[in-house]
C-alpha cells in the first residue's frame, strides 16, 4: 500500500492522539482507520512495555479491517497474523486479538493487565466489554486508541 501523505486535520489527529482514550470519529472515508493505524504502529513501537489488544466486532472484521491494512503499510515481516491463537505479532511484539461480539470476549479480557488496546468500530462493542476492557488498561502510561462511526 502507497500512503499518501496526510493532511491537515489528518496530522493533527495523530499528534494530538497522546490521551488515555483516543478516539477516531468524523465523516466516512475520511482516513479514521488510516490515521488510528499510524498512531497505533507508534504506539506498538515506543509505548509502554506490556501486553497489548487489538479488538473488533468480530475478530474476523478485525483481520479484514485493520490487520490486512498494517500488514499492506509495514509488510509480512513486521506483521505477522497467528489466526489459530488470536495473536498478531507486530514490530516483535505479541498482541491478543479479540472479537467483542464473539462468546467469550469477556474471558479473554478477564484478569489481563495491559498497556494498550486498538479498538475498530468501538460502538459496536457491547457495553460490558468496552468497560470491561478500560479497567484492564492498568499499566502506567496504557492507552487505548480506537474509530466509531456514528450514524
Ligand atoms: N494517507 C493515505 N494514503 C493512502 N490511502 C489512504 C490514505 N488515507 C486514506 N486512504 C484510503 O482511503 C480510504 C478511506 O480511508 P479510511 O478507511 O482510513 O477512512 P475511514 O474514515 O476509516 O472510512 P470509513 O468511514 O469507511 O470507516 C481507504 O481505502 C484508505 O486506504
Ligand atoms: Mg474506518
Amino acid at each position: 500500500m502507497t500512503l499518501i501523505p496526510l493532511v491537515g486535520k489528518q496530522t493533527e489527529s495523530v499528534r494530538l492522539a497522546t490521551a488515555r482514550g483516543n478516539l477516531w470519529e468524523g465523516a466516512v472515508r475520511s482516513s479514521k482507520t488510516v490515521c488510528s493505524i499510524l498512531r497505533w504502529l507508534q504506539f506498538v513501537r515506543t509505548g509502554p512495555a506490556g501486553p497489548l489488544m487489538m479488538i473488533g466486532k468480530t475478530e474476523r472484521t478485525l483481520k479484514r479491517n485493520i490487520i490486512d491494512p498494517i500488514t499492506a503499510m509495514v509488510g509480512k515481516q513486521r506483521c505477522r497474523y497467528r489466526a489459530g491463537v488470536g495473536e498478531v505479532e507486530l514490530f516483535g511484539r505479541t498482541i491478543y486479538l479479540a472479537g467483542a461480539n464473539d462468546e467469550r470476549a469477556a474471558e479473554k479480557l478477564k484478569g489481563l493487565t495491559l498497556a494498550g488496546a486498538y479498538c475498530d468500530e468501538v460502538t459496536t462493542y457491547p457495553q460490558s466489554v468496552f468497560a470491561m476492557l478500560l479497567t484492564r488498561l492498568s499499566v502506567e502510561g496504557a492507552a487505548w486508541f480506537g474509530t466509531a462511526s456514528i450514524p
